[in-house]
């Protein structure tokens, strides 16, 4: 049995209380079925500013009643202290997801980033170390490797960080490393790289690469890529950022006060991702028949980005259950019948 199998088995014998900020997003709400359908007790905190109510409606019909009666919903926004004290209240595990994403976004709009990623992080962290909970893990971002050229990405070596968003992804880890140092409240961060699955928006000018080529692909809609589409990312499926989550709330002592990359430690170039999607929605029996449009290159993204996980393979026992072909292949139906 793996870890990831033992730790299920333990939480649905000794169930927890968990707070997820983010909860009526992409990655927070794939948090909450996977925490309900263990039957735990989750208290969520959104403000909607980017997740929606729809995405909780659907969780809901996923589960079992009695599960959902374990969910309490708190409408409130991470950059009011007060808000965050009522969410920690007898919490075990934090996950706090809850942030504005997007190296686009950030671009255009800093100061409303900021707030968000910096103080709502600050207040949450801030929070949650007043009320003693148990364990404390947040959404990093693999954008904190910047410029720093190396492939694949260890967690130790990174360089300049590229745009506001990344700024306020490293001040992050940046707190929670004087966290652990000043008051002893040690969390963990997880480094984020293209998650991609069921339920990611995408609708909106900040959507990301996935959910947008999708869309359009399923709409008849021009697909752009963004430069020669020989950048290359390390695409990870929901499923596997889930699993990290909860090895790392369950983590022993030792392995935190860390930063993990969460992805496969594969790489696949924009050109492939298009080939890909495609192929996977021509399954679904949809015609695509267009050929994408290249534009010049976006500003603030990094050429190519792969990660080494081996760090949380050897602290938390984190063995990603999906590659990018069969995330692929799981998400086009939940879009294809989401936009249908
Ligand atoms: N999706 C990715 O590939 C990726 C990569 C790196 C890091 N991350 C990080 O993962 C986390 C979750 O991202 P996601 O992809 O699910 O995005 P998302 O936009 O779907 O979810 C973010 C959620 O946070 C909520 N939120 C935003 N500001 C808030 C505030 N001030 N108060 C309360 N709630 C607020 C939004 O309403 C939304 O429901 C974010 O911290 C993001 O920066 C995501």
């Amino acid at each position: 049995m793996s870890r990831y199998e033992e730790i299920k088995a333990e939480l649905q014998n000794n169930p927890k209380v968990w707070l997820v900020t983010g909860v009526a997003g992409f990655i927070g709400s794939n948090l909450l079925e996977t925490l309900l359908k263990l039957d735990q007790k989750v208290i969520g905190l959104d403000n909607f500013a980017t997740g929606h109510q729809y995405n909780l409606d659907e969780v809901q019909s996923l589960v079992s009643k009695e599960q959902w009666q374990r969910f309490s919903f708190i409408e409130g926004d991470i950059r009011d202290y007060e808000a965050c004290k009522r969410a920690v209240s007898n919490v075990d595990y934090v996950l706090h997801q809850a942030a504005l994403g997007s190296v686009p976004r950030s671009i255009a709009d800093p100061i409303t980033s900021n707030a968000a990623n910096i103080t709502g992080f600050l207040n949450i962290l801030q929070a949650a170390k007043e009320a003693k909970v148990e364990s404390f893990t947040y959404a990093a971002s693999s954008s904190t490797y910047g410029d720093h050229p190396a492939l694949p990405k260890v967690e130790e070596n990174i360089g300049n960080p590229l745009s506001p968003y990344a700024v306020t992804k490293y001040v992050n880890e940046l707190y929670a490393g004087v966290y652990a140092k000043t008051y002893g409240f040690k969390s963990i961060g997880l480094r984020y790289f293209n998650v991609f699955g069921k339920r990611q928006d995408p609708n909106g000018a900040y959507a990301a690469v996935i959910p947008k080529w999708t869309a359009a692909m399923i709409q008849g809609d021009d697909v752009y890529i963004n430069g020669d589409g020989e950048t290359s990312r390390d695409f990870c499926f929901i499923e596997n950022t889930v699993q990290m989550n909860i090895l790392a709330a369950t983590a022993p002592d030792e392995a935190k006060d860390e930063v993990y990359n969460v992805a496969v430690g594969d790489r696949t170039t924009l050109n492939e991702l298009y080939n890909a999607i495609s192929f996977a929605l021509g399954e679904c029996a949809t015609e695509v028949t267009k050929t994408p449009i290249y534009r010049s290159f976006r500003a603030g993204d990094v050429r190519h980005s792969q990660a080494d996980i081996s760090k949380g393979f050897d602290l938390l026992g984190y063995k990603p259950e999906y590659r990018i072909l069969e995330g692929i292949s799981k998400a086009m139906p939940w879009y294809k019948k989401f936009l249908g």
